[in-house]
Order: C-alpha cells, then sequence, then structure tokens
C-alpha cells in the first residue's frame, strides 16, 4: 500500500528491512493489550515484586521485539500473512541481534527481551529504584532459602510487632488483630481555637453484607455506628443527629461547626504546624469467633499507641530509619504544605517502629542475594503502611498510595498492620507470599492469548526469565554472554557502549511532564539505600538524581527547552551505539502539542526518519469512570531508522492527503478495537502521523522556502 520512498533506494536497498516498518497487527496487540491493562498482574506476574510508575504493557513490548525483529511476512489478501498469534506465542531466539533500552523503568523492554533469547539485552535508567526492582525481577533465588529467612524474621519480629495491632473483639471479648486503624487530622479554627476534625464526609464504609446500611461516625462524640443508608444519622451514643454527607472539608477549605468560620487548610498549617492525628476508629479479625468488625476506637487503644510511641522513642536511635528532609519539587510540594517534611513524617511512630524493626532483622540476613529479596519485599509494603494511605469504602481494605502519581496529603489515613493479619492487604506477609509467586513464575513462565472462542487462555512457554545480572558499566561493552542481562544505573546521555554495535534500541522515553519519576522514587529510595548503599555506588547520595533526569518540572528549575536538549543527547548516544542497520522503537503520548514539538525537534535533529507509527492500548484503565474526553488510551508507536542518504520530496499537498488518510484508516481500525477512544486520543494518533511526515518531507517543506514552523505543521494536523 505505502509506495517506496524514491530519494532512498538506494540505501533501502542495503537494509534488510523488519516486518514492523512494513505492518504491525496494532489492532490485535491492542484487543490483548486492553485485557492486560486490566488484570496486569494475572498477566505479568513479575511485574507485583516492586513499584514502578506508568509501566508499559508486556504484551505490546513483546508484539514490538517480535516485529521488529523478523524479516517482511508475506502478506496476501488471503492469507493475511502469518496469523499474529502464531508469532506471538513461539518461543522464539533472535540470537543474532542485540536489544537496548536506555529508558527501562520497570524493566518491560528487558524483561520481554530475555524472553525472546536474544544475543545480548542491556538496559539503563537513571533512577536506582528501577535498577533495582528490573535486577531483582530477573535474578533468580532458591525458593527454600527465601522462605528459611523470611521464617528467621518471623520467628525474631512477628510477635513484637503484632502486639501492637490488637484490640478487644466487640462480639466475644476476645484480644482480636487489628487489620486497620483510622485516623483523622485535627486542626484548630483560626476564630474560634474550637477542634476541628478534618471528615471529608461522615460515611465511613458501606456495609458490604447489608447495601440498605452503612457505618458512620458521629461528628460529635466520633462514635462509630451502622445505620440505614437512606435515613438521616441519630448517633446512639450522644443523640446528635446529622447526614452522612455532611462534612468538615471541602476543597481544601474547612468549616468550624462551632463558629462557622471557614478557612484554607494549608494557612492553618503554615500557623499550627503538622495537624495533631487522632485514632478514632478501627476495624479487626477476631481468630476466636472468625469475625471481622469494625469499633469505635477506645482508651485500651489509645493506650496500647502510646505503648508503642514510647518504646520507638527509647528505641528510635538504633533503628535503620531515613533522615532525609522531603525535598522540595512538583509532587512534593502538596506534602511540605501540609508540613510533612522529614520522609518519616509519612508515618506514625508505631509504623517507624514496626518498618525499622522489620527492616533490621532484614539487614541481618547473611546471603546477598536473599537479602536482597527481602528487601524489595519490603519496600514494596511501603506502599500501603504509610499514613497518606486511604480506606476503600466500597471494598474494605486499603488503598496503595502511588494510584495517582502523586503523593497526596491524606487527612483521613488508614494505619495498615505491617506485618499483616489474617485477612487485609498490602501486608509484608502477603507481599513476600506474592514475591514467592513471581519466582515461581519467572522459573516457569506462562504467556496468556485470546483464543478462538474469545476466551484468555494461557501457554507455558520454554524461556524462563532468569539471568544473571552485569552492572559494572566498563564491561558492559566487552563481555558477551546471552546468560548476562547488562544493566547500568546512570543518564543515557553516555551509554556503556561503543559505536554501531547495537541492533535494535526499542524504550519508552520519560513523557514530558506527565510522571516525575524521582520525586515519587525518593519515597523508596530513602528506605532502600539504608540496606544497598555499601553494596552500589549509586545508592549512596541522599536522593535519586534530578538534575539529570529527562523531564519538564518547573518547580525544580527544568524546562520544557532543558527537556529537548537532554533528550536529543540521549537520541545522540542512541544514534551512536545503533548500528546503521538497526532500528529505534518507542512509545509516547501526551496531551500537549508543545511535547510533540520537543520530541519532533529531538528526533530531527539526530536525524531519524520514523518509518512508521502504530497506535495502541496503552496501560491507562478504559473504565468509562476513568475516561473521559481529556483521557488518554493510546499510546504511539514509532518505528525509526538513522537517515543515511538524500532525503525524499514530495508536494506538501500530497504529504497532507497522504497524513490525513492514513490517520482515517488507523482511527477506524482502532475504533473496531477501543469503544471509547477519547478526543485525546484522536490528538495523539494526529501527532503520531504528523511527526512521521514531517521527519519524512521536512526538508522539502524547508527546500521551497516555507516559513512554516514544527509547531504550524503539527496545528495543521491536529486539526481535523
Ligand atoms: C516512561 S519511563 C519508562 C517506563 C518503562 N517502559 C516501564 O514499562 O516501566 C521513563 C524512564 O526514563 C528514566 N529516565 C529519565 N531520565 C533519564 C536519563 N537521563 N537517563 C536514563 N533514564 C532516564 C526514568 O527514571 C523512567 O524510569
Ligand atoms: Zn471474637
Ligand atoms: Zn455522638
Ligand atoms: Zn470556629
Amino acid at each position: 500500500m505505502r509506495k517506496s520512498p524514491p530519494g532512498t533506494q538506494e540505501t533501502q536497498n542495503l537494509i534488510q528491512e523488519k516486518e514492523i516498518e512494513k505492518e504491525f497487527p496494532f489492532s490485535q496487540v491492542s484487543e490483548i493489550a486492553n485485557r492486560e491493562s486490566n488484570a496486569k498482574r494475572y498477566y505479568r506476574p513479575i511485574l507485583t515484586l516492586h513499584k514502578w510508575f506508568a509501566r508499559r504493557l508486556g504484551s505490546v513490548f513483546r508484539s514490538i521485539l517480535i516485529y521488529a525483529s523478523i524479516k517482511p511476512l508475506a502478506h496476501t489478501k488471503k492469507t493475511g500473512g502469518v496469523p499474529f498469534w502464531d508469532l506471538y506465542l513461539k518461543d522464539h531466539s533472535f540470537s543474532n541481534m542485540s536489544v537496548l533500552d536506555p529508558f527501562m523503568g520497570g524493566g518491560t523492554t528487558v524483561v520481554e527481551a530475555l524472553r525472546l533469547g536474544y544475543a545480548k539485552v542491556i538496559g539503563g535508567d537513571l533512577n536506582p529504584v528501577a535498577w533495582f526492582t528490573v535486577k531483582k525481577e530477573i535474578e533468580d533465588a532458591e525458593i527454600s532459602l527465601l522462605q528459611k529467612e523470611f521464617d528467621n524474621i518471623s520467628k525474631n519480629v512477628k510477635l513484637d510487632i503484632q502486639r501492637y495491632y490488637k484490640s478487644q473483639c466487640s462480639f466475644c471479648s476476645s484480644i482480636a488483630d487489628v487489620m486497620y486503624h483510622f485516623w483523622i487530622k485535627e486542626i484548630k479554627c483560626e476564630k474560634c481555637q474550637h477542634n476541628i476534625p478534618l471528615f471529608r464526609s461522615f460515611l465511613f464504609a458501606y456495609n458490604r453484607k447489608d447495601a440498605t446500611t452503612q457505618y458512620v461516625i458521629c461528628p460529635e462524640c466520633n462514635q462509630l455506628f451502622l445505620t440505614d443508608r437512606k435515613a438521616s444519622c441519630l448517633c446512639p451514643k450522644c443523640s446528635t443527629s446529622f447526614a452522612a454527607s455532611d462534612f468538615y472539608v471541602k476543597r481544601g477549605r474547612y468549616f468550624c461547626p462551632s463558629c462557622q468560620h471557614t478557612g484554607r487548610i494549608v494557612n492553618v498549617n503554615k500557623s499550627q504546624g503538622k495537624p495533631f492525628e487522632r485514632l478514632y476508629a478501627l476495624e479487626f479479625y477476631c481468630t476466636e469467633c472468625k469475625t471481622r468488625g469494625f469499633k469505635t476506637a477506645n482508651e485500651d487503644d489509645l493506650d496500647l499507641f502510646k505503648q508503642a510511641e514510647s518504646e520507638f522513642n527509647s528505641l528510635q536511635d538504633r533503628l535503620p530509619l531515613p533522615q532525609q528532609k522531603i525535598p522540595p519539587g512538583a509532587k512534593t510540594q502538596e506534602l511540605l504544605n501540609h508540613q510533612i517534611t522529614y520522609f518519616t513524617d509519612m508515618y506514625n511512630k508505631r509504623q517507624l517502629l514496626s518498618l525499622g524493626r522489620l527492616l533490621q532483622a532484614i539487614l541481618e540476613i547473611a546471603d546477598q542475594n536473599i537479602r536482597e529479596f527481602l528487601l524489595i519485599t519490603f519496600s514494596t509494603a511501603l506502599e500501603y503502611n504509610n499514613l497518606l494511605c486511604e480506606y476503600h469504602r466500597k471494598n474494605h481494605y486499603v488503598y496503595n498510595l502511588f494510584r495517582k502519581h502523586a503523593y497526596p496529603a491524606t487527612l483521613n489515613p488508614c494505619e495498615n498492620n505491617p506485618w499483616g493479619a489474617r485477612y487485609g492487604t498490602g501486608t509484608f506477609k502477603n507481599f513476600f507470599k506474592k514475591m514467592i509467586k513471581v519466582k515461581m513464575y519467572s522459573k516457569a513462565p506462562y504467556e496468556v492469548y485470546i483464543d478462538s472462542s474469545g476466551k484468555t487462555t494461557r501457554k507455558q512457554m520454554n524461556h524462563p526469565i532468569v539471568a544473571e545480572v552485569n552492572f559494572n558499566s566498563r564491561t558492559i561493552d566487552t563481555i558477551d554472554n546471552s546468560k548476562l542481562v547488562h544493566l547500568y544505573c546512570h543518564s543515557s546521555t553516555e551509554i556503556p557502549l561503543s559505536g554501531k554495535s547495537i541492533d535494535l534500541v526499542v524504550t519508552d522515553p520519560p513523557y514530558y511532564d506527565n510522571v516525575q519519576y524521582a520525586e515519587l522514587a525518593d519515597f523508596y529510595y530513602v528506605w532502600l539505600r539504608l540496606g544497598l548503599q555499601n553494596s552500589y555506588p549509586w545508592f549512596v547520595p541522599e536522593y535519586t538524581p534530578k538534575d539529570t533526569e529527562i523531564v519538564k518540572n518547573i518547580k525544580r528549575g527544568k524546562s520544557g527547552e532543558q527537556y529537548q536538549v537532554e533528550l536529543t543527547a540521549v537520541f545522540q548516544e542512541i544514534s551512536r551505539v545503533m548500528k546503521d542497520d538497526g532500528l529505534l522503537i518507542f512509545t509516547f503520548h501526551h496531551k500537549e502539542l508543545d511535547a510533540w514539538v520537543k520530541l519532533i525537534n529531538s528526533l530531527i535533529e539526530q536525524k531519524f526518519i520514523i518509518k512508521s507509527i502504530y497506535p495502541v492500548h496503552s496501560e491507562m484503565k478504559t473504565s468509562t469512570q476513568i475516561r473521559g474526553t481529556k483521557s488518554i488510551g493510546i499510546d504511539v508507536i514509532f518505528v525509526c531508522r538513522k537517515q543515511l542518504d538524500e532525503v525524499l520530496t514530495k508536494e506538501w499537498k500530497e504529504v497532507i492527503k497522504e497524513a490525513k488518510s492514513e490517520i482515517n484508516e488507523k482511527l477506524s481500525i482502532l475504533h473496531d478495537t477501543i469503544m471509547d477512544l477519547s478526543e485525546i486520543d484522536c490528538f495523539v494518533l494526529k501527532m503520531g502521523v504528523g511527526l512521521k511526515f514531517y521527519t519524512q518531507y521536512h526538508h522539502s517543506i524547508e527546500l521551497r522556502g516555507e516559513n512554516i514552523s514544527i509547531k504550524d505543521v503539527l496545528e495543521i494536523f491536529s486539526q481535523d
């Protein structure tokens, strides 16, 4: 369908084309990607090992790697080429090719490449948390040794931790395990000094067993009780009547129930300091009567907390705890506004006591590999064991912290049981079980696909996701051993490889200002550092590197222009290390034209030409609740080559016509796969096509002397 561009005919004859330059089954890939995005853990259990932000989908990257490594297929209208699933489910061995991902993040490319038998796999990331995550994803461990060390820790610290998570069962009066403690922040009214608990509503939780009732909190005496959903609430303890939807806080302002004064919470925080936190309720599981229940916190519960506090006060100097202040940034500002100034301010003293004890026991494990596996399990559990966490009122579990790639300054925190009771999520005990499952999966991985009846099915695969890691930048270039995966931890503005040595670069650069990786990763880094700074030099600094992070972050003085300069520097390195007939493939999406302008400038400066683009379902959820006209559900895959010889020319009118027809064709195919394409999705696709045609024909526009900027061109494409 696509004509060979006239100018590059000669070079193209020398270059072995790959299937992905001609065709890519993005509709089928989107179908499996869509299913994967709704059940990531089932498709790729390996990613439960540790959080990384905005990971790409494994099914998409597996498909990219396969189609980028095979010669063009014979496409006829009748056969349509080799069926997608035959290729997708094959145990390939691309043993004559090397793959690099210079922005590996959580390791999607690295892991998928490891499963496809490449001769050499190299991944790099600036962020030590990403680096450690990928390292532990692919390193092996003996399950019995992991279990042995877990049992040891359990013997040494479990009871010490659990004794502060106990309360009397309200059904049988036995001592029950507390799964969750509920806290509310309190400030003093700036006018009348009344104590105001910062409730956004007095609905505490829905009753999962009966849709007609719900749990509420009395605004006057903080009694927790069950009441009819429809009726107004009458407190059984103090007879106050109120509506569950009443509130003392809305959009960052408090409302004083005593004098009706209203003001901004952040202003109060400035003058009053970190707000007081009051324990008001808890959820327990009683092993005697086998019942789960909520109750109002009483004197005994407060007392137990005080005991934990005083034990923490006497032990804290001996516990491994992060000492760093939270650095100012685009995402951390929210915390600083709420007077959360040290990383330890995100936890109460009982949590710090438990986490410190647990970490101390982990750091005592002699075997480094096993120690690191328990350390990463500990780090994973941190996301559910801090006072920024909230409670899911419908499903009754603690939410993870980074649902929105931000630090929320939660007013109504949920304190999880760090070790874990019989039920409850986000606990060390549960994450240990998950880690064991991950390692079992890695030893014998499966692939999930859609069978002919439309059902999701598993196929056992041959390549285990297991390798040793070489992390010595100085030897990455020279060691060739397909049993090793090479992971470097520094900026990809310097890739530790010699010129023209790589066949395939498959990556996912930072999306402008979309995710502030380094700011968020500090949450884990400050703890991981306590166990890793003596082993790896990139864990020595107090924080994750930010100056060299490629991201737009005005708060930290990083402009869009800088993003472009630094991204260009990485594309320059990619161009240097890539063979002349190599391919650079990456994914991207963004809502703003500016981000695309910066991206295209970087590509053109390094003389990359986009051969093809494909839209594909991205990692975002497609649930209609979340998806609106402004949300993004697709990524664009860019397939690029080095521009080696003369440039293409074409009438500008023709270029626009061709581009519009490609946009329409791809949109209609996508419509059949992703039902609710948003306006932004269409914009993203148009930008992708615009960039492609621009890299191919921008010289002809410039030669004709038309004074059109890249921005003008992209604006033309962004219109209908
Ligand atoms: C979009 S993410 C990659 C996500 C990855 N594909 C995944 O599925 O998890 C971009 C990554 O680039 C990294 N990064 C930012 N600046 C960098 C630099 N100068 N050198 C290397 N990596 C950098 C970030 O730390 C982040 O992990
Ligand atoms: Zn009981
Ligand atoms: Zn009351
Ligand atoms: Zn007041």
